[in-house]
Formats: structure tokens, sequence, C-alpha cells
């Protein structure tokens, strides 16, 4: 046994004895009922159960707090429909969407030729930030629903481990996700300052909805504006709340615990459905837009037609440069 595992089972120990002393406010002998925690937990149901510790913490004394338990369950329904309303919502969108519009073509069609939209920085930051994100909504998504919805189909034990790796998977690919969240904001900001162009862009649907129809956009249009800021913003506050939630000493008291668990469980909902939107765009849903993210390269008629203006300025630039190349200084 080495010295750590000692000192574990020596701090379990003391931990189960004191509360084998419960102060009044529970009729249960935890060291008895301990063998079967299920039935432990249905007896605790109304009173909270302390006992005494000898560590500083004096929190710890604490077993089970039923206020906390109760919050928890409402907590836990009313995330676990607006989860599936925002996730399944969207989906049924974009399927209704894709009904009636069916995918975006590159009206002119290919034209043979690329240009450089995204270089490899870019895109390793977009698909750092991409893959942890959807492991983080997947594994985070499980401790809403996977209760209801996994277990049931694939048993108690499989839930079980799933759960157990999902949640260290949870833990360790939030700081990954937070650092290529700083590195989007490096690499995008200066291209999704809102400005007049975004107005017309919205007028005209993006011309999502109408075939032939193109309102002139810079790098980005005013739809991917919308995702850039509500990734970053709601990233910021799942990554500021994510870190009150592993460090709950930090948090402050239950109440301020709570409130950060709510606000993470609501904006993780609500951008997944935006992201959602945002995958079926960049890869299905419109012709030629993957290639921005897959070799960086667009094809020049797709580049045309939904950011025309941003085509002219790279054009520009590259004339220019091939001017100052050609024309030796004197
Ligand atoms: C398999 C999943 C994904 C695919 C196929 C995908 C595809 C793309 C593509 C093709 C672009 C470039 C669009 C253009 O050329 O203008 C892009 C941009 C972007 N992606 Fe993704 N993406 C995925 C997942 C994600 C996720 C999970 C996030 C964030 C959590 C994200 C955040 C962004 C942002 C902020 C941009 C720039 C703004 C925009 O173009 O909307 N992407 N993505």
């Amino acid at each position: 046994m080495t010295l750590f595992s000692r000192l574990l089972t020596a701090f379990g120990l003391v931990l189960a004895l004191s509360l084998s002393a419960p102060m009044a406010s529970a009729q249960v002998n935890p060291t008895e009922s301990a063998v079967n925690e299920d039935a432990l937990f249905q007896a605790l149901g109304t009173a909270p159960v302390s006992g005494r510790v000898t560590i500083p913490d004096a929190k710890a004394g604490t077993l089970i707090n039923t206020e906390n338990k109760s919050w928890a369950a409402l907590q836990g329904q009313t995330l676990h429909t607006l989860s599936i309303v925002a996730v399944v919502g969207m989906v049924a969108i974009l399927a209704l969407f894709y009904l009636l519009r069916g995918k975006i073509r590159i009206d002119s069609g290919f034209s043979g030729r690329t240009i450089l939209r995204f270089n490899a920085i870019e895109r390793f930051a977009h698909w750092t930030l991409a893959s942890t994100f959807i492991i983080l909504a997947l594994t985070g998504l499980n401790l809403i629903i996977g209760k209801s919805v996994i277990a049931p189909i694939f048993g108690e034990a499989a839930f079980g481990t799933l759960t157990a790796w999902g949640k260290i998977a949870h833990n360790y690919l939030a700081w990954p996700f937070m650092v290529s969240l700083v590195l989007i904001v490096l690499l995008w900001v200066i291209h999704n300052v809102p400005d007049k162009l975004d107005l017309e862009w919205i007028k005209q649907g993006g011309g999502l909805f109408k075939k032939g129809v193109h309102p002139p956009a810079r790098k980005f249009n005013a739809g991917q504006k919308l995702i850039f800021w509500s990734v970053v913003l709601g990233g910021a506050a799942l990554s500021y709340t994510g870190v009150m939630l592993m460090f709950p000493g930090e948090a402050g008291t239950a109440a301020d615990w709570q409130f950060y668990q709510t606000i993470h469980a609501l904006v993780a909902a609500a951008l997944s459905a935006i992201v959602i939107a945002h995958i079926y765009i960049g890869s299905v849903g419109m012709e030629g837009a993957f290639d921005a993210m897959g070799s960086g390269e667009v094809d020049e008629n797709w580049a045309k037609e939904h950011h025309a203006l941003w085509v002219e300025e790279v054009k520009s630039t590259q004339e220019r440069n091939t001017k100052q190349v050609a024309t030796p200084a004197e």
C-alpha cells in the first residue's frame, strides 16, 4: 500500500466514523445503510445529513444537502427538455430547409481555378476548436440526457464507463478549446466587425433562400459574423462558468455554483444548436464550402458568388505585390 492510498483510507475512515454520529438531522445510520447506497439516498429524502470532520473545511461534514438535491432534480428536468428542444428543433429546421431549398449550388459552376481562403494556422485553430467543442458538447449532453437516453439502450455499466471517461475528456479538452478560442479571436476578429454591408446581406436573406441572389460580402458575411460572435461570446461564457464548476472552491456559495451550472448548460444548448446549423452549411448544405477548411483553397466562382468584395481585395493585393516585384527599386 502506498503512502497516498494509506492516507486516503485513513481519511475515509475518519469521515465514515464521524458521520456515524450524525448531528440529529437524519435518522439513518450511514455505516449500516452504506451497503445499499440507493436505499441510503432514498431514506435521506428530506433531511440533510451532517457529521463531524477533523479537516479544516467544515463544509465537508455535510454529506448530503437536501436543498441541493431538489434543485438538481428540477434543474435536470428543465435542462433535459431545453437541450432536446434546442438540438432536435435545429435539426428539424435544417431538414425542412434542405427539403425546400436543397443544396446551395455554385450558380456559375466550378471554374477550376482556386484561391487561398484559410492558411494552415487558421485551419489548425478551426479544427482544434471544432473537434474539442464537439466532444465537449457530446460529453456534456451525456450528463444531462445520458441517464434517460443512453443507459436504457446500452445498459448501466456501459453508461457508467462512458460517463467516467466522458467526464475526464470534458475536463481536459476544455483547455485546448479555450486556447483555440483565443486563437480564432486573434486571427479573425478584424474581419468580424459589423458594418453597413451586413444590413444589406441580412435584407437579402444572405441569398440563402433564392437561387441566383448573391449579396456582396468581404471575408465574412453577416451570417458568419453572427456565428463568429456566438462562438466567441458563448465560448467565453462556457469557459468562465466551466472553470468555476471545475474549481468549486473559487465559485463562492452553493447558490453561486448553481448559477454557473445553469448558465453553463443553457449556453451549451444554445451554442450547440447554432453550431449544428454552421456544420450543415459548411459541409453538405453548400457546394464548395468545405474546401475552405479542408484544403484551404476554394473555387474562384464560389468565392465570387459568396464573397465578391473579398475576392477583389485579394486580387488587388496580388497585383500590387506583382508590380512591386516587377519594378525594382531605383
Ligand atoms: C464538422 C464540423 C465543422 C465543419 C464541416 C465546419 C466547416 C467550416 C467551414 C467550411 C468554414 C469556412 C466558411 C467560409 O469559407 O467562409 C468554417 C468557419 C468557421 N467555423 Fe466551422 N466547421 C465545423 C465545426 C465548427 C465548430 C464546432 C465550431 C465552433 C465551435 C466552428 C466555428 C467556426 C467559425 C467561428 C468559423 C468562422 C466563421 C464562419 O465561417 O462561420 N466550426 N467552418
